[in-house]
């Protein structure tokens, strides 16, 4: 592994991808797992503990739990919520509640990063159509990857498939490198133009995880220091994929291994 004259570390040994494949697949499973306890009267903190017990039996550790500060196992984002909503036992799920669940597992000592929407009881049409544009939104964005793309592309077509539908995207959080560590450069921002920011190259890992507002895309961060909400209180969504830069193309490190990346899941 080195670092590239832009600050980018390109991970260059196939033992890196064969070590965020392994981490990838545990963050995927662990969402694939949570999926039928996601139901009308749990509790986030209850799907918390549950993601937690599932991630150590399987040897990894939570990425999220400590990391700042921050005091729970996984991120659980309902409706308004545009991140980093804080589980606990006091908000039980409602029916028509969508939800984002997102999981960081470090397995020997690599970072799979990933989320998904889910639903509570059966959605209202607002929240399905959302969660289906913010998915593709995703998948646009993966998409573009390849050796000699700009990381500028990823945001332009995601804001392009973002808007054409009157939703906003959150410009307050972005995608990250990843590898060895959670949170590394580049910033992979979610809106942008073509042909701008750094140029990807094979053995660049980093998330893309676009945040989709049905309103504004303004948020502000509760008094918790963590919890970001729209400031409009419309609801938002979000996907999130770990991925790799391969000779020509990409390599999503944390697709379902039951085929369950987007809902509805049953
Ligand atoms: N998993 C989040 C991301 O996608 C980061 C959560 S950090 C935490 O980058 F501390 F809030 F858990
Ligand atoms: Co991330
Ligand atoms: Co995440």
């Amino acid at each position: 592994m080195y670092t590239n004259k832009n600050g980018i570390k390109i991970y260059d040994d196939p033992a890196d991808f064969e070590g965020m494949r392994k981490a990838g697949k545990v963050a995927a499973e662990c969402l694939d797992y949570i999926t039928d306890y996601v139901q009308v009267g749990i509790t986030t903190g209850e799907l918390d503990d549950l993601c937690l017990k599932f991630m150590e039996s399987k040897g990894a550790i939570s990425a999220c739990l400590g990391y700042h500060g921050y005091p729970k196992a996984t991120c659980i984002s309902i409706n308004q919520v545009i991140c980093h909503g804080i589980p606990d036992y006091e908000r039980k799920l409602a029916d028509g509640d969508i939800l984002n669940i997102d999981v960081t597992a470090i397995v020997d000592g690599y970072y799979g990063d990933t989320s998904r929407m889910y639903f509570a009881g059966k959605p209202k049409i607002k929240g399905k159509r959302l969660c289906e544009v913010t998915y593709e939104c995703m998948m646009r964005g993966i998409d573009v990857v390849k050796p000699g793309a700009h990381f500028g592309d990823i945001g332009a077509v995601i804001e392009e498939y973002a808007h054409k539908y009157g939703y906003s995207v959150v410009d307050m959080f972005c995608g990250h490198g990843l590898g060895k560590v959670f949170h590394d450069n580049p910033n992979v921002m979610h809106c942008g133009r073509k042909g701008t920011g750094p140029i990807m190259e094979e053995g660049m890992f980093f998330t893309i995880e676009p945040m989709i507002n049905l309103g504004k895309k303004d948020g502000v961060i509760l008094s918790n220091g963590w919890t970001a909400v729209t400031c409009d209180h419309a609801w938002s969504a979000q996907f999130e994929h770990s991925m790799g830069v391969t000779k020509d193309g990409v390599e999503v490190f944390t697709y379902s291994p039951k085929g369950l990346d987007k809902p509805p899941y049953k």
